[in-house]
């Protein structure tokens, strides 16, 4: 195998997030679909004579080499089931902005795991995986496959999908980024019974994008516009000029549209850049 081993760690979206009802254990319970997306995050892995070292360069706030992160954690979790396998630097470029409901840590954290079971040949895969995933968070499990998938549960039981058409996305990412669970805790959330998820499958089986695009649906979103209503005015702005669809990403605060076309995205991200703020033309990848 060459070495160093490289991975990317992809973002998501989720064009449908229904939010059940709270559960005993202080989870919500979810019906949501995940989708990834061209913008990644890169982790390297290296073998060292022992121990485990973390680099993040230009690390943002939130990523230190401090444990508190998902790389370290699921390194950890890894390395604690086979303590004979020793010795890795991981190095994580970060691309993906933190705390934006991307999924960019439990992206991360996920190729830690996949790229660990390469480097020491362990032969876990993605199912072999999966339970150390679901330690990490409820959204690592989706990302040891990717592509399109339903949630259910916490986010963490997981059904592949087939692939849904392209998209050419705009996303726009407020300068603030916001907890998940001051999201989820806000109390102002919108409980739905499973009837958004299940009309997006009919349609992304027998319609076109701009039915698609209009059955987006976030039961967080009433949260997220209440604890930052920046992204209220970022989702309006994004249908004013033209997009066929917007909603937030996940817990937010990134408000993802979907637009005709490349050029049609990026005319879209010219008008909404801002200092402080981060937009990205992206696309839907299989
Ligand atoms: O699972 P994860 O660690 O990513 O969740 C972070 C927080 O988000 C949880 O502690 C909880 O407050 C909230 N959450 C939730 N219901 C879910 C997923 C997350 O309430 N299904």
């Amino acid at each position: 195998m060459p070495l160093p081993l490289t991975r990317k760690a992809p973002a998501k979206i989720n064009p449908v997030l229904e939010v059940l009802g709270k559960r005993p254990d202080g989870y919500h319970e979810l019906s949501l679909l995940f989708q990834t997306i061209d913008l990644h995050d890169l982790l390297t892995f290296e073998p060292l004579a022992e121990g485990l070292r973390f680099e993040c360069p230009g690390a943002p706030e939130g990523i230190g080499p401090d444990g508190s992160n998902l790389v370290l954690k699921a390194a950890e979790i890894f390395l604690g089931k086979y303590p004979q396998k020793k010795g890795v630097l991981i190095r994580l470029t970060k691309n993906i902005p933190v705390a934006a409901g991307l999924g960019g840590g439990s992206s991360d954290a996920a190729s830690t795991l996949l790229g660990l079971d390469q480097m020491f040949e362990t032969g876990l895969g993605p199912e072999g995986l999966r339970e150390m995933a679901e330690r990490l968070g409820s959204d690592v499990p989706f990302f040891l496959r990717g592509g399109t998938a339903l949630g259910t549960g916490r986010g963490e039981k997981i059904t592949p999908l087939p692939s849904m058409p392209g998209i050419d996305l705009v996303l726009v990412k407020p300068e603030q980024g916001l907890p998940t669970p001051a999201v989820y805790g806000s109390g102002k959330a919108r409980f739905t019974g499973g009837e958004c998820t299940r009309q997006f499958l009919e349609l992304s089986r027998e319609k076109g994008l701009s039915y698609l695009a209009g059955s987006l649906f976030n039961g967080l979103e009433p949260a997220t516009f209440a604890l930052l209503p920046e992204t209220w005015n970022i989702k309006r702005w994004l249908l004013e000029m033209g997009a066929l669809g917007a909603l937030v990403c996940g817990s937010g605060p990134t408000v993802f549209g979907i637009a005709r076309s490349p050029d049609h995205a990026r005319s879209i991200a010219e008008k909404l850049r801002l200092p402080g703020r981060r937009v990205f033309v992206t696309r839907t990848i299989a």
